[in-house]
């Protein structure tokens, strides 16, 4: 969506991460209530109900959709017995649901060494620390694991203030890293910041970077003024320990392609360390191995999780420049699970299914075919704002009018539980964006017919 120089932009009703829903969809909306009365039937009713009973409710889950009973490939399916194609999977299923490989892997593992006592360390956890040391970029090459991407990036930012002697840092506004007090300082969302007292201290953040609603407004002519502010903030406080930020976020949002590189230079002048969170974009998601190598960036830590336990086990790690080896002597992990045995056995099959079935390569060209497929979507529905996608980190944002970019935040909720009809499952971010996250098995036929889905579904939104 380039502009000439000379156009005047048409006045935007500017979205703000925080003025929509955050990470998804919410869980207590008419249409939510609606698709339940519709689609749950007594029994699946009864264990909801029981659900809602005993675990504390949250804006994002509890009360939780529906009932899974198994979830297989690219499908999970629900009490009843209808299966979805899972587009969302908390961005845990690259491989796919129940991998033979992987559960080969944890069931063999179990029997042999299940568990393993701090103080001691065990052959896949090296095996998988070696690995990692292998298929990052540059010299990233010391781990360490733990059992979710919030404690990883936790252990990043500590490890950041002890290799600089700093303690600020620079995020993104509207990102998520995590729902812990520290993670919720460095991410940018009012749903996990608001309300809750004192964040971290010197968590300053800054807008990211968004080609389709760039708020230096840039209309197409980018002049990376989104990086120069990143700069700005890091010499006037001239004190900063680490910029932290997913290279691509969940949202697709694409940076301009010297945006990474404009930042790393600008770290490196400022004596800052670059964080990339790849928790979920990480492991071939964006048809390459890591979302960074797009940028031709490498950063001084690397955060990977979600998908690393294969879609069965939690597992996350934290890969640093040798360099940055400097707590030799204070706790920056001590993680009960840091060296588990059956989650590196997990994460180690991953990896392997990743490389040995071209996953990284199909989830580029399978997402190139999409985007096409996208576009020409967009030609024939207003509703559709904009299409993005990086291998098979797609996105679709619904749009009021495409003058304004005024976000169709009910129409997109519409089309989500209308697709969830048809047995296709999403989520919505930031209010008015589909999320399309499916594992990088899937073939070209079936995610054709998730497109089509689509499709027909904005279609009959617009109709109403
Ligand atoms: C970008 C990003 N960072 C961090 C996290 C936190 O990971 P976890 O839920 O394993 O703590 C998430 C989870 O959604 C994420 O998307």
């Amino acid at each position: 969506m380039t502009r000439r120089p000379t156009e005047k932009p048409a006045a935007r009703r500017q979205k703000t991460p925080n003025s929509h829903a955050a990470e998804g969809d919410l869980n207590r909306t008419p249409q939510r209530e609606e698709w339940g009365r519709r689609n749950i039937g007594p029994e699946a009713r009864a264990i909801l109900e029981e659900d809602a009973t005993y675990f504390l409710r949250q804006a994002l889950s509890t009360p939780c959709l529906n009932v899974l009973s198994r979830c297989e490939g690219i499908y999970i399916q629900d009490l009843q017995g209808r299966r979805y194609m899972d587009f969302h999977g908390n961005s845990v299923h690259q491989v796919g649901f129940g991998n033979p490989r992987v559960l080969r892997a944890v069931k063999a593992q179990l029997d042999d060494l299940s568990f393993c006592t701090r103080r001691y360390t065990n052959v896949p956890a090296i095996a998988l620390a070696k690995k990692l040391a292998g298929i990052t970029p540059g010299d990233l090459g010391k781990s360490l694991f733990c059992p979710s991407g919030a404690a990883a990036m936790g252990m990043a930012i500590r490890l950041a203030r002890a290799a600089t002697g700093r303690f600020k840092t620079i995020s993104m506004w509207g990102a998520f890293h995590g729902a812990s007090l520290d993670t919720a300082s460095v991410g940018g969302q009012r749903m996990f910041r608001g309300d809750i007292g004192p964040l971290l201290p010197g968590t300053e953040h800054v807008p990211p970077p968004d080609p389709y609603r760039c708020l230096w407004g840039c209309g197409g002519q980018c002049d990376l003024r989104c990086a120069r502010v990143v700069e700005y903030v890091l010499e006037q406080e001239g004190d900063v320990a680490a910029v932290i930020a997913e290279p691509v976020r969940s949202t697709a949002c694409i940076p301009p392609p010297d945006y990474w590189r404009t930042v790393r230079e600008a770290c490196d002048r400022h004596g800052a360390l670059l964080i990339f969170d790849e928790i979920p974009q990480g492991l071939g998601r964006t048809g390459r191995m890591f979302a960074c190598e797009h940028f031709g960036v490498v950063p001084d830590i690397l955060v990977l999780g979600k998908g690393l336990g294969g879609g069965v086990l939690p597992m996350a790690a934290m890969v640093a420049r040798p360099a940055l080896d400097v707590m030799a002597d204070r706790a920056l992990g001590h993680y009960t699970h840091e060296k588990n045995p059956v989650c590196c056995r997990a994460a180690l099959a991953t990896i392997q299914c990743l490389e040995e079935d071209g996953l990284v390569e199909r989830s580029r060209t399978l997402g190139e075919r999409a985007l096409a497929r996208m576009r020409q979507m967009m030609s024939r529905h207003p509703l559709i704002g904009d299409v993005r996608g990086l291998g098979l980190l797609l996105a679709i944002e619904l749009v009021r009018d495409r003058g304004t970019q005024e976000p169709a935040s009910a129409e997109a909720e519409r089309v989500m539980y209308r697709a969830l009809e048809k047995g296709l499952s999403f989520k919505v971010t930031e209010g008015n964006i589909l999320s399309l996250i499916p594992p990088l098995t899937i073939t070209w036929e079936k995610l054709d017919h998730a497109l089509d889905i689509i499709e027909e579904c904005i279609a009959a939104v617009e109709r109403r």
